[in-house]
């Protein structure tokens, strides 16, 4: 232990060379920072959706002219828009309506919900079985209206 600490404090020994320190115009030359203007702008992701979400009781059409679909939810009493791609979860939330939920991922079957009437494309993670998809459940999570849809919740 002695011998390692008097060795560690006498440096390199014979024939070892130290690493060079850089001299102040080399250091300068590293810490050199580009020029700001040479840099390409920063590219900022937003995982906002495109389109704005509609509110309920506008008009549910969208920017090309394709006509949204509505969700009816039937114990709330509400028909809301449905922006293409977003699931029957998130346009419940927007229009307040309440469905549990916990994975959001289509694993725990939390939000299963039944489905009345209208097509669905649901992609789960096996939170449902094929015996409740026969009697018309569906995950609100995983599930993007392809029709207009009527669900019980
Ligand atoms: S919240 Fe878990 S399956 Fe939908």
């Amino acid at each position: 232990m002695l011998r390692k600490r008097a060795a560690a404090r006498a440096g390199p020994q014979e024939g070892m060379s130290r690493p060079r320190l850089p001299t102040g115009k080399r250091r300068r030359q590293k810490a050199a920072v580009p020029s700001a203007v040479s840099q390409p702008a920063p590219q900022w992701n937003s995982f906002a959706p495109a389109a704005p979400p509609v509110a309920v009781g506008e008009t549910a059409i969208e920017a090309d002219g394709e006509a949204l679909t509505t969700v009816g939810f039937t114990l709330s009493g509400k028909d809301v828009p449905c922006q293409p791609g977003q699931t029957v979860l998130m346009t419940a939330r927007a229009a307040g309506v309440r469905i549990g939920a916990a994975c959001e991922s289509g694993i725990c079957g939390t939000c299963r919900v039944l489905k009345l009437s209208g097509e669905v494309e649901m992609n789960h993670n096996g939170g449902i079985l094929d015996d409740e998809i026969e009697e018309g459940y569906i995950l609100a999570c995983c599930s993007r209206p392809k029709t207009d849809v009527q669900v019980e919740a």
